[in-house]
């Protein structure tokens, strides 16, 4: 059951914000529209995640290598990969309000709004039927259900012919038909439809010097595809093979919104795997299978996790399909698979005029490889693992708590090392058992407050372990190792601390999983 709970998205922005993950960018100026900073334990939380898709990817395939492509590419490659021309959203604007939308998404959400009908019949037959209510059965034969999904698909099939055919009047005639009005003014004096490119575009070089329009890349991928064959050659590589990278991309979203899920700045986690045609659905199956793995092993809840099988493929794919996530908004794209066939080494071939071939030993010919690809919003997984890992807890002792049970593995700060009291040398003794820790650990020193305080304080920013030092430390050599989620504690000696802790937040006992 999709989660829609606006008011969790509403605190785990406020959380962000306040415990120093998420801010809006530059705030002093009262903010810029989907663009955020990250703070200092945000950063510390992205890094990991890079971190862990990187080992996963790179480190852990003996055929996937790494690259940091530029973010400015040469003009003709947005050209070749189908962006200048096909990279559009359907736009429009409410002439009352002056506000622009996106005219399939307007059309979308009139759809949830009949989906949300849908649901509160399931809700109000389960309470008149109790235990003996049949969901699927329900759905089925209820008269009301039949014929709100009958207007779902008929809409549905409506907007996928004319995005399909370009066919932009009938998305108005469509929004005029179901009566569909903006959602500030009221109003529904539309403007005609328009296709708007999502590509930044700026200047390289001064005007003086006839200046070229070149484009932020909308995608890291195309930055692997016009280096395969420097990657190919000077890493001696053999299909099948892989090359990944994580890097910054833009896009003009119309409407960007719902915190970081859809920004006009995000990163990507992309990995391209080049494969001999005709093997691409075997590899297909099999990058699907991996890249779930992967998000399951954090244990995020696999009760989580969807695929959603693309019906109308890109003019390239010839498959493709979505790992969606339970946001608080619902299940939506977290990560997107797909096979792009020879479609953009081709393209890039015939706009280049240089061969992107690889000469397979065994088959003795050249080839154009096929492409499957994975791709993976960084900001994305950051607002999954925030969402799953958000918790309001009331404790044992009847005090409430927030804390961020996130993946300790992933956790910004692994370890808070935590005095009884300042005096009688325990402070010292604190520090002491900190310096060892810090070569190992991302680490945190706090001597202020009562000693709840302060757990509760590495609860809210996530932080798996707390070591505290009490006046026994001095004589036994031994601390309190207490664990966030169970809020146990247990007494252990200081020489085993350092292993005890890598055996409990090491990325490696992630990567074993895989
Ligand atoms: N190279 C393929 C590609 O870019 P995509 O489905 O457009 O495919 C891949 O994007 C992933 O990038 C998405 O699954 C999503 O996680 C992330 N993404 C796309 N647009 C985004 C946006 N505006 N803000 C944040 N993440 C975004």
């Amino acid at each position: 059951m999709a989660n829609q709970d606006d008011n969790l998205l509403k605190k785990i922005v406020a959380h962000a914000k306040e415990y120093g993950f998420v801010f809006p960018s530059s705030e002093i100026y009262d903010g810029l529209g989907a663009a955020y900073d990250y703070g200092q334990y945000g950063s510390e939380l992205k890094n990991n995640i890079k971190n862990f898709w990187w080992k996963a990817m790179v480190q852990m395939h003996e055929n996937i290598v790494g690259i940091d492509a530029a973010i400015f590419m040469h003009p003709t490659t947005w050209k070749a990969s189908g962006h200048v021309d096909a990279f559009n959203d359907p736009l429009i604007d409410n002439k009352d309000s002056k506000k622009r939308y996106r005219a399939d998404v307007l059309i979308e959400e009139y759809i949830a709004k009949i989906e949300g009908k849908i649901k509160k019949e399931v809700q109000k037959a389960a309470k008149r039927f109790g235990d003996s209510f049949d969901e699927t059965q329900f759905l089925a034969t209820n008269g009301r259900v039949i014929e709100y999904n009958a207007q779902i698909k008929s809409i549905n099939d409506r907007m996928k012919s004319a995005m399909e055919t370009e066919q932009l009047n009938e998305l108005k005639t469509l929004i005029e038909d179901l009566g569909i009005a903006c959602p500030v003014s009221g109003s529904k004096n539309w403007t005609e439809v328009r296709q708007f490119n999502l590509m930044f575009s700026t200047e390289l070089g001064s005007l003086a010097e006839g200046a070229n329009t070149i484009y932020l890349r909308p995608e890291t991928a195309q930055g692997i595809f016009v280096n395969f064959l420097n990657v190919q050659k000077t890493g001696r590589m053999k299909i099948p093979f892989g090359i990944a990278q994580i890097g910054k991309a833009f896009r003009n979203e119309i409407i960007a919104r719902q915190f970081i899920f859809r920004m006009r700045e995000f990163e990507q986690m992309e990995m391209q795997f080049f494969v001999k045609p005709g093997e691409e659905m075997k590899w297909y199956d099999h990058w699907k299978e991996k890249r779930i793995q992967w998000h399951k092993i954090l244990g995020l809840g696999e009760d989580n996790y969807r695929f959603h099988d693309h019906l109308n493929l890109a003019h390239y794919a010839n498959a493709a399909c979505d790992i969606e996530f339970n946001f608080p908004m619902g299940f939506k794209e977290l990560e997107g698979i797909h096979s792009r066939t020879d479609f953009d080494l081709k393209a890039h071939e015939e706009h280049s005029g240089k061969k992107l071939q690889f000469f397979d030993p065994q088959e003795n010919q050249n080839y154009v490889p096929y492409v499957i690809e994975t791709s993976i919003g960084l900001d994305r997984m950051f607002l999954a693992i925030m969402s799953a890992s958000y918790k309001n807890e009331t404790l044992e002792d009847g005090s409430e708590r927030v804390v961020l049970k996130i993946p300790p593995a992933l956790a910004p700060v692994k370890v808070a090392v935590l005095p009884l009291v300042k005096k009688d040398g325990l402070s010292e003794k604190a520090r002491e058992i900190l310096e060892t820790l810090k070569f190992h650990f991302n680490c945190q020193y706090d001597e202020k407050d009562a000693i709840g305080r302060r757990y509760r304080r590495q609860d809210a920013i996530g932080t798996p372990y707390c070591v505290t030092i009490d006046h026994d430390t001095l004589q036994d050599h031994s601390v309190t190792l207490r664990d966030r989620d169970t809020t146990k504690q247990e007494r252990i000696p200081i020489s085993e601390l350092t292993n005890r802790i890598e055996g409990l937040v090491s990325i490696n006992t992630l990567l074993q999983k895989l």
